[in-house]
């Protein structure tokens, strides 16, 4: 039998480009022979809105959503105004391909030091609602520029947007050893939306009883992450609240150059897109100094999405073993990546 994986890649900008090619390079090496990568790169982000003024055309959306999943760098620059590929592109594409599972797993790995004391035990993931809450852009304002300036940036939270993601994050939690989940949210203030997410987590939670369930306001959450990371295990919670603590979540589990994340449909109707949490790093951009750790991870998320589950593991313990490794000396994206790959072949 043989068998294919058709990748659309976004490099992207700054060391994008740099840390995609470590990512393709680990999974050529840990894909049987029988498996044919097919990638096609697309040319998107600020050097393309610079040339031509474009973000994301519809006809290019079309051609990528033809294919199994989707890798993508880093987008943004400095030289671009603020919000225009975020919109235009990144959450153009998370909401078109209706990516209502945002994924971001955090875990202390080895000879990775935590700014927190001691040596915490940290093995969580955070699934954060990726298509509805503050960001879907409902929102505008009146009297722009005058001191009577009204803005309003409208948070919209469905019944059916989050008892989907809400279920997915129950499913996830049984299948861990742990089997605990956490909703995070601030119904104490936010009674309407909070109500809704904690009324349909308490409803869904009846058809999980192996999965022990608990709450916690958002502000709380962000005092036990630093305090007492070992308490979690998956944590569900909305679009803005899960951009933030994931970028906490991402500071106290070793940084940056480690966090990685999926922009998951579950339903299969559409590409998933499998990015590192961070960004284009324009200070390091050529420099050879970007970690593709991060990259590498999320192809390993990409691999168990598309059911290569042997090959995401091999992938994960790759990473656990180089970092273990790892001793003081420096080296490149391009060694990082080369190390990885022979591990992942072996
Ligand atoms: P950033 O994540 O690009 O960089 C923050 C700091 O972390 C920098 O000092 C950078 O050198 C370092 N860093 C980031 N990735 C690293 C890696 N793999 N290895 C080693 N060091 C690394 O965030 P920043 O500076 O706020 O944003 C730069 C640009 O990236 C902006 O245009 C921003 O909009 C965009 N961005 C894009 C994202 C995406 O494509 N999903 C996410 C976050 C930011
Ligand atoms: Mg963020």
């Amino acid at each position: 039998m043989s068998r294919s994986i058709s990748l659309a890649v976004i490099p992207g900008d700054g060391i994008g480009p740099e840390v995609v090619a470590q990512g393709l390079k680990v999974l050529s090496a840990v894909l049987p022979q029988d498996v044919k990568l097919e990638t096609e790169e697309y040319d998107l982000g600020a050097k393309r809105w610079h040339a031509t003024g474009e973000t994301l055309p519809d006809a290019e959306m079309e051609r990528i959503r033809q294919h199994d999943a989707i890798l993508l760098g880093a987008i943004g620059d400095p030289s671009v105004p603020s919000g225009t590929l975020e919109r235009g592109l990144l959450l153009k594409l998370r909401f078109a391909f209706d990516h209502f599972v945002n994924l971001r797993p955090s875990k202390l790995f080895p000879n990775t030091t935590s700014p927190l004391a001691g040596d915490p035990d940290i093995d969580f993931v955070v699934v954060r609602e990726g298509t509805e809450g503050p960001y879907v852009g409902n929102g505008g304002s009146i009297r722009k520029g005058t001191p009577q300036e009204v803005a309003n940036e409208v948070s919209v939270n469905t019944a059916f947007g989050v008892e989907r993601v809400v279920r997915d994050a129950f499913a996830r939690a049984q299948a861990r050893p742990r089997k605990k989940l956490t909703l995070v949210h601030k119904n104490n203030v936010l009674v309407y939306a909070g109500h809704l997410w904690k009324d349909t987590f308490d409803r869904v939670g009846q058809e999980f009883p192996e999965v022990s369930t608990d709450y916690l306001h958002v502000d709380a959450a962000t005092i036990f992450l630093v305090t007492d990371p070992a308490r979690f295990d998956v944590i569900v919670t909305d679009n803005l609240f899960g951009d933030i603590i994931t970028d906490l979540a991402a500071a106290v589990s070793g940084g940056i150059g480690l966090a990685a994340s999926g922009n998951i449909n579950p339903s299969r109707a559409f590409p998933s897109m499998f990015e590192p949490v961070h960004g284009s790093a324009p200070d390091i951009a050529g420099t050879g100094k970007a970690d593709p750790t991060a990259t590498v991870l999320s192809a390993a998320l990409l691999l168990r999405h598309l059911g290569y589950e042997a090959e995401a593991e091999r992938v994960d313990a790759a990473v656990t073993a180089d970092l273990a490794e790892r001793s003081g000396a420096v080296r490149t994206t391009d060694e990082i990546g080369d190390a990885l790959a022979v591990r992942v072949a072996s």
